[in-house]
């Protein structure tokens, strides 16, 4: 055991669990096994997400397992017979010590428990060395690229891929080329670039799922921060893999990209109740406002939003309309309007773009 890690130790709580982990300044690649606070949320919403599917005897892997906060508030939060097994796993040997250390932590024995196993193992080799997965989540640090192959080839038919990415320089159009060789696509910095990021993202699984006959549709996702988040459903079949190629297209002049929805509206209307009504969830204003906004934008099926301050510098107005106000008018115009969680001055509706500039011009006309 390396004394001289384990001695630069803090305890932390997160969601209904205690941890160690390493004491940090900075969070960087270089660090190996690291705990980063501000992906709590990351982790809450993979567990709400589970735990609003009607989905039971989970066999779940969480490959890049680091410090095991993710799998530790698994077992601890997870609906009673969610899990059938977890596999928790990362390549670092400090990380693996950290893992069991984290679970007698929390009071949960894994030496002979058949419900866990740990393995010190290359998440990829890890993957292909099993049988298969219900859910797998790919949390690395950068791109989740060198484990989508293994990911998308182990997700079992009706199982559930989480992918992370936090390279959303590449994704979001500062390094074009970046996002080209590593994305296969054309990104455009601006206004929607994070949902234009998300969904270049999300046509990359879907392509290398498509490799294995998987059609890989996006159940939930999001963007925050520093980083990108998906959950997709495996169907298997050939034709629905054919349709959910012919929903790649180039938008705004970035992409190709995943051009149908982000969401399943039922299971986002879940997930937000379930996160209200439950203790560990309840006091968490940020996860609550995200939740409630997605909630809302999951109802509407358009691609790309429209953002007030944009359309006010097109028009030259200078005083411009509350966002609040402006979802009224389009609402009470025939059109489904709600907020955006990609952008504070955001406004998901299908209305065309002309239309929501007559409409705010006839709006200030009017005062
Ligand atoms: C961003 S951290 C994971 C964070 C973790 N998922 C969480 O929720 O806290 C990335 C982890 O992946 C591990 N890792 C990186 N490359 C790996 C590989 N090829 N195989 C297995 N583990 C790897 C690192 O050791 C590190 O612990």
């Amino acid at each position: 055991m390396n004394i001289q890690f384990f001695a630069l130790m803090q305890t932390v709580s997160e969601g209904s669990i205690r941890l160690k982990a390493p004491k940090t300044d900075k969070i960087s690649k270089e660090m190996g096994v690291f705990y980063n606070p501000v992906m709590s949320l990351n982790r809450d919403i993979s567990v709400l997400l589970l735990n609003s599917t009607n989905k039971n005897k989970l066999q779940i892997a969480d490959p890049l397992a680091a410090t095991g906060v993710r799998s530790i508030r698994m077992l601890k939060e997870l609906s009673k017979n969610k899990i059938q097994k977890i596999y928790i796993n990362d390549f670092d040997k400090k990380s693996v010590e950290l893992i069991k250390q984290n679970l007698r932590l929390n009071k949960i024995q894994h030496k002979g428990n058949p419900k866990i196993s740990i393995s010190n193992k290359d998440a990829s080799l890890f993957l292909l060395g099993s049988s298969g997965f219900d859910y797998i989540d790919i949390d690395p640090f950068g791109t989740p690229n060198q484990f989508l192959d293994a990911a998308c080839r182990r997700i079992a038919r009706d199982g559930i891929l989480a992918v992370t990415a936090t390279d959303t320089s590449a994704l979001c159009g500062t390094f074009p080329n970046a996002c080209l060789r590593k994305y296969w696509a054309l990104p455009k910095k601006g206004t929607i670039m994070h949902e234009t990021g998300l969904r270049i993202l999300i046509r990359k699984i879907q392509l290398i799922g498509a490799q294995y006959g998987k059609a890989l549709t996006p159940i939930f996702s999001y963007s925050k921060e520093h980083y990108m988040r998906v959950f997709l459903r495996n169907e298997k079949g050939k034709s629905r893999v054919d349709e959910i190629l012919k929903l790649h297209q180039m938008f705004n002049g970035a992409g190709p990209m995943w051009a149908g929805r982000l969401w399943d509206a039922e299971l986002a209307g879940k997930m937000h109740s379930s996160a209200s009504k439950n203790k560990i969830f309840k006091n968490n204003r940020e996860l609550a406002k995200l939740l409630k906004i997605i909630k809302e934008e999951s109802k509407i099926n358009s691609l790309g939003f429209h953002d007030l301050h944009n359309i006010s510098e097109k028009l030259k107005i200078s005083s411009i309309q509350k966002k609040e106000s402006a979802i009224g008018q389009i609402r009470k115009s025939g059109h489904k309007a709600s907020e955006t969680h990609f952008k504070g001055e955001g406004i998901r509706s299908g209305i065309p773009a002309e239309k929501l500039a007559k409409l705010l011009q006839k709006q200030l006309k009017n005062k």
